[in-house]
């Protein structure tokens, strides 16, 4: 069956190994047939979560007129979200966990997601530098009952370029293709 995904891009960069992984999930993707809509959080203005719980006394309307209605609208028709990110101090960025926070607004109504990957670029030498972000993003997903289906962490990356050539690739791309 078809899918439906949102994915939500962390990297501030315009040039970015995050991007890249992000584009050869996409082209698995939508090769399988999948829609897929992207947002590059860091490009778009969206104002950290004010904790007032009115999206609990009005169901699902957050008080802050800003982009983030355009990805909450987009969340209420997806069955699949990818949370792509660098890792910035063994998370994700300040973006796009202000993102994640501004979901609050649809925890009462309820998450039409039933499935949520992980994808994330960083520097350090081993995988294990995505321990912290994994470990959120599992909370995450038993909390909001999505059903984890893809994990890729690829580590070295320094510059942009240093992504070329790189099985992460490839994994994001078949991870596209079977999700
Ligand atoms: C503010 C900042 C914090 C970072 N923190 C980490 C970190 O904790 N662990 C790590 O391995 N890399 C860290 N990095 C490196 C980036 O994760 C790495 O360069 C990544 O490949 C950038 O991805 P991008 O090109 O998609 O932005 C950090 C970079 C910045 C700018």
């Amino acid at each position: 069956m078809n899918k439906n995904i949102v994915i939500l891009a962390g990297s501030p960069r315009k040039v970015s190994s995050t991007d890249r992984l992000v584009a050869a999930f996409t082209e698995g993707a939508k090769g399988a047939g999948h829609n897929v809509t992207t947002f590059r959080v860091a490009d778009m203005k969206i104002g950290g979560c004010l904790g007032c719980n009115h999206c609990f006394q009005e169901t699902g309307i957050c008080v802050q007129k800003d982009d983030m209605q355009t990805i909450l609208d987009a969340l209420r028709k997806a069955d699949t979200l990818i949370l792509a990110s660098p890792i910035y101090y063994w998370g994700v960025t300040s973006q796009l966990k202000c993102v994640i926070d501004r979901t609050y607004a649809l925890l009462k109504e309820g998450s039409s997601v039933k499935f949520a990957a992980l994808l994330m670029a960083c520097c350090d030498d081993t995988e294990a530098a995505g321990d912290p972000p994994i470990a959120m993003f599992r909370q995450i997903c038993a909390y909001m009952k999505w059903e984890e289906v893809g994990i890729i962490v690829a580590p070295r990356l320094n510059n942009p370029k240093d992504i070329n050539d790189r099985p992460e690739l490839d994994q994001a791309k078949q991870l596209g293709m079977k999700i």
